[in-house]
């Protein structure tokens, strides 16, 4: 049976550990592939809400295993907490939950190495969790990281020591203070309980399941623009987020990938440093953050809030070969008259672009946006697809066909129940959605007749060699005249 790959297309947070929840009764199997506790994933059903960090959204249902895979880095010390907050609900972690022994762990010096790279770059810092996610990844490719598997062989100690001698050559080195005995012994404390829990080799466990036909959801941490390599370098995580990562994070071969579900925000969000074209410094930003609740789920940090970004989701879409949309947070822009959506960057010349600068920072660039209709209507008690605005319809499909994807799931608030499906033709590929037919369990009334997008004025940019236009700095939309048509890309930059 093939490995679905669920993951974000924007900045993280786009909801990953809701729809993780309220697919997991499909699948027997829920892996987490890469990152650590720098995840946030909030899940709610019946009143309770709950954030998870490292172990797999699955977790809360009784007949699926749980695998924290090779490709994540955990801290055994949140691991040891987040166990202890699932306690209430009394879930068999021996049936319930595996890590694999290639698992690598984050230590407390990796945190401190953390604060003190973070400390360096002074105005040009990434904007970490400093949770020690990058440390424990440079210690991982520099071949001297620790691993679950350590733990449970005679030279723990002995590694462990090794590695924070070199540590502490670098802390010193960055004038850091530290007092390490008291976190040391709550890091050892953890190990002792991490010992307690099924610690196994997840290659073979995960390519037996695939041989015994079970079906495998794999859950992405962070976003496609969080990618070391694809993403908004250097603001970006340590891993790969991307379904690449899924092979290489759980040690599955790519012909055994499935679908892969991609989520996105019906806006976009971003947390910590680095380039967001799209963020509005205004009152758009501000009702977006705070009727979406944009505060991290890790650290708090209020999320910066700005509108969609069809370049940046359509080089997610290609680089993870998502073969379905999913739409979360619509209910947030439930309020906007307006709704706005960047359709491509426009250059210094004023070339039109939709492809994703090198140097998002270095280049200088502006989003270009086209308006579309609000629907002015609450989504939040919505359960079917019959009853959706005619405006809600019309953003879905103009996004559909923007994106060449099925959006398959409109997700209208944080509860499990505020989830709404819409089926996908039986083919998993990338259809251009226009022709895509949408129904529900409960309503099989098609929607595709109203697919097509009412384009507010006339809004999408038309690629001249030069839009003379005052582009607005980040938060006026540069809405060029005339031509609705999509522009003919062959005429973009690229
Ligand atoms: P993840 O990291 O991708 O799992 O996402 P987070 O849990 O960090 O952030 C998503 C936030 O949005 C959480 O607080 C969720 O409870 C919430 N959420 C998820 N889906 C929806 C939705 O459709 N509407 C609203 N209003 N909130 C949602
Ligand atoms: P989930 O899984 C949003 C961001 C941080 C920072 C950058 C690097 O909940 O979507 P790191 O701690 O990895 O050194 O941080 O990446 N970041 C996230 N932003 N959601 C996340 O995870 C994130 N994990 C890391 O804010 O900008
Ligand atoms: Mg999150």
């Amino acid at each position: 049976m093939a490995v679905d790959v669920l993951l974000g297309l924007q900045w993280g947070d786009e909801g990953k550990g809701k729809i993780v929840d309220v697919m997991a009764p499909r699948y027997q199997v829920v892996a987490r592939f890469q990152g650590g506790p720098n995840a946030g994933h909030t899940l709610e059903f019946n009143g309770i809400k709950h954030v998870l960090h490292q172990i797999p959204s699955g977790i809360f249902h009784e007949n699926i295993q749980n695998l924290i895979g090779n490709g994540v880095v955990l801290d055994p010390i949140v691991f040891k907490t987040e166990i202890g907050k699932l306690e209430k609900f009394s879930i068999d972690f021996s049936k319930n939950l595996f890590i694999s022994k290639k698992t690598q762990l984050i230590a407390p010096t990796h945190k401190l190495l953390d604060a003190a790279y973070e400390k360096a770059k002074g105005a040009n810092k990434i904007g970490s969790t400093l949770r020690g996610i990058g440390p424990a990844y440079q210690d991982k490719i520099g071949r001297h990281g620790l691993r679950v598997g350590d733990i449970i062989t005679g030279s723990f100690q002995e590694k462990y020591s090794q590695l924070v001698a070199q540590h502490k050559t670098i802390l010193d080195f960055y004038q850091m203070e530290y007092d390490l005995p008291q976190v040391e012994k709550e890091f050892m404390e953890a190990i002792e309980f991490l010992k307690g829990f099924n610690i196994v080799d997840s290659e073979y466990f995960i390519n037996e399941a695939i041989r015994k036909n079970k079906k495998i959801l794999a859950e992405g941490a962070q976003g496609s623009l969080l990618d070391v390599d694809f993403g908004s370098y250097p603001f970006v995580t340590s891993s790969n987020t991307m379904t690449a990562g899924a092979c290489t994070g759980l040690g599955i071969a790519p012909k055994h990938v499935g679908k892969v579900f991609g989520i996105f925000k019906a806006y976009c969000t971003r947390v910590g440093s680095g380039p967001f074209p799209t963020e509005q410094f205004n009152e758009d930003g501000e009702l977006i953050r705070k009727r979406g609740n944009e505060f991290g789920s890790t650290t708090g940090r209020p999320r910066r809030c700005g509108w969609i970004d069809l370049p940046a989701l359509r080089y997610a879409i290609m680089l993870n070969g998502v073969t379905e949309l999913l739409m979360m947070k619509a209910d947030v822009l439930d309020s906007f008259e307006e709704i706005k959506v960047c359709t491509h960057y426009k250059l210094a010349d004023g070339t039109l672009t939709d492809r994703i600068p090198y140097d998002m920072n270095a280049e200088a660039f502006e989003p270009v946006y086209t308006s579309l209709k609000g629907w002015n209507k609450d989504l939040t008690g919505v359960t079917k697809l019959s009853a959706f605005p005619v405006e809600l319809n019309q953003y879905i499909a103009y996004l559909e066909k923007e994106l060449h994807v099925p959006i398959t799931v409109i997700s209208v608030g944080p509860d499990r129940i505020q989830t709404i499906e819409r089926k996908a033709k039986s083919s998993n590929k990338a259809k251009p959605a226009a022709k895509a037919k949408s129904s529900t369990v409960a309503s099989k009334k098609s929607t595709s007749k109203k697919t097509k997008p009412v384009v507010k004025k006339s809004a999408v940019a038309k690629p001249a060699k030069k839009v003379k236009t005052t582009a607005a700095k980040k938060t006026k939309p540069v809405v060029a005249k005339k031509s609705a048509k999509k522009p003919a890309t062959k005429k973009l930059a690229r």
